[in-house]
């Protein structure tokens, strides 16, 4: 088999078969396909896609590339949660203690930040002495004692993925609709739980632009688990404008906190209780999805999450659990309004991009992230702000540039009428 060969059928939109992809994959990941082969395949599949049975035979080969979790041992359904990526996005951190203080047992897998978009790993790895590398008996041991533990990825959990993410991310090629249907559901699927929620994210910060675009991720993921006999259900939610208050790690984490606290904020909340609903529901923990989310809210505003959560980070570890006095940041900075009216826009990619630049995230995977700067919005979207309100705080330490502040102030609009609240959840799809 001749890798041209493969890259000239992409390119002629020929399909492949099962055998071909499969080739292509395990020779990748054996290093036995340059860089620049494979990075000309991905950029045709960029523009010319791939059939269902391709994308399949693609997650199928990244599946086998690595190690499958088996949670057989574990008792009763496991369910798992994962983000198309967003800014301010830590709804694991909340939504994990919520489903497992209902009952639910959650063995979840996570991944650090790349870009504008954060990762769950990153932030419960700012909380001083919490440890994410947790060994095949510590996880099992802690899921079974608690029904809680979040991880970083195993190293040859799809390491075709780990490889062509890479390479997608320095060629132009993430953005494609199999390519990230066949990332996320092959680590999915790996991961071993029954029942997956997917947050597919739609808007500026997000991967997906556009409501359209994220439905149809969204159905090409079911698909796929289907194949698989995974439950998935997709729940397609606004990322126009940042989830929550916080936007930086030790920030989210207080952003989680303040939600498990029952302090809002209130779309990280409905968010989190509808999906922790569905999880209830499909784990037959509550017959219907409705008791789901009754049950969920009853576990949040009675503090069993938020004990939850200190339970298992503390089994993690962590020896912080007050988070009152948690940021280091040698600059606080407020962001005076200068207009009046309600907020009608906080452009999220605007804002994820600041708070990479301050250092919350990075740009390359070598980099060293801030864990104590980046940017806490003292207004949402919606509100009315008048000249002089604080809209946001910056957190900064060391990298800063005068101009971050013009730049903050152009993700803002505002509008003389009050616009009908969007909730947070634009479809779920099942
Ligand atoms: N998240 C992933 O895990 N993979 C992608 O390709 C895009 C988002």
């Amino acid at each position: 088999m001749k890798v041209t060969d493969i890259i000239e059928k992409t390119f002629n939109k020929i399909e492949l078969t099962e055998e071909e992809i499969s080739f292509l994959i395990q020779e990748y990941t054996n290093n036995q396909i340059p860089d620049y082969q494979m990075s000309s395949w991905l950029m045709c599949v960029r523009f010319n896609g791939l059939s269902e049975k391709e994308t399949y035979f693609l997650t199928k080969a990244m599946i086998e590339s690595g190690d499958v979790i088996d949670l057989s041992f574990i008792d009763g359904i496991k369910v798992d949660k994962h983000s198309t990526g967003g800014v301010g996005d830590k709804t694991s951190l909340v939504l994990g203690p919520l489903a497992a203080s209902c009952g639910n047992i959650m063995a979840k897998l996570s991944g650090r930040g790349l870009g504008h978009t954060g990762g769950t790993i990153d932030k419960l790895e700012s909380i001083p002495g919490l440890n994410t590398n947790l060994s095949d008996e510590k996880f099992t041991d802690q899921i079974n004692k608690i029904h809680i533990a979040i991880a970083g990825q195993t190293k040859n959990l799809v390491p075709a993925d780990k490889k062509l993410y890479a390479l997608r991310d320095v060629t132009q090629t993430v953005n494609s609709l199999p390519l990230i249907t066949s990332s996320i559901m092959s680590k999915k699927i790996a991961s071993g739980a029954d029942v997956i929620c997917l947050d597919v994210k739609y808007g500026s910060g997000a991967f997906m632009k556009t409501t359209e675009d994220a439905i149809k991720l969204s159905e090409a993921m079911i698909n796929i688990a289907h194949k698989f006999d995974k439950k998935v259900i997709c729940f397609i939610t606004d990322m126009e404008h940042p989830l929550g208050k916080g936007i930086g790690n030790r920030i989210e984490v207080i952003d989680a906190v303040n939600c498990l606290q029952n302090k809002g904020p209130k779309d990280l909340e409905d968010l989190c209780v509808t999906i922790c609903g569905y999880m209830n529901y499909y784990s037959n923990i509550t017959k219907s999805v409705e008791d789901g989310m009754k049950l969920a809210l009853e576990k949040l505003r009675d503090f069993s999450a938020y004990n939850k959560f200190i339970e298992m980070i503390q089994m993690q570890g962590a020896k912080v659990t007050n988070f009152d006095n948690f940021i280091e940041a040698k600059k606080v900075i407020p962001l005076l309004s200068k207009s009046e009216g309600y907020i009608s826009r906080i452009d999220a990619l605007s804002l994820g991009l600041i708070a990479l630049e301050l250092g919350a995230g990075r740009e390359t995977k070598e980099d060293i992230i801030d864990p104590n700067v980046g940017l806490y919005l003292n207004k949402q979207i919606g509100e009315y702000v008048t000249r002089g309100d604080i809209l946001l705080y910056i957190y900064a330490n060391d990298k800063w540039s005068d101009d971050i502040i013009d730049r903050l102030y152009l993700a803002y609009k505002f509008s003389s009428e009050a616009k009908e609240e969007k909730p947070i959840i634009y479809k779920i799809i099942e």
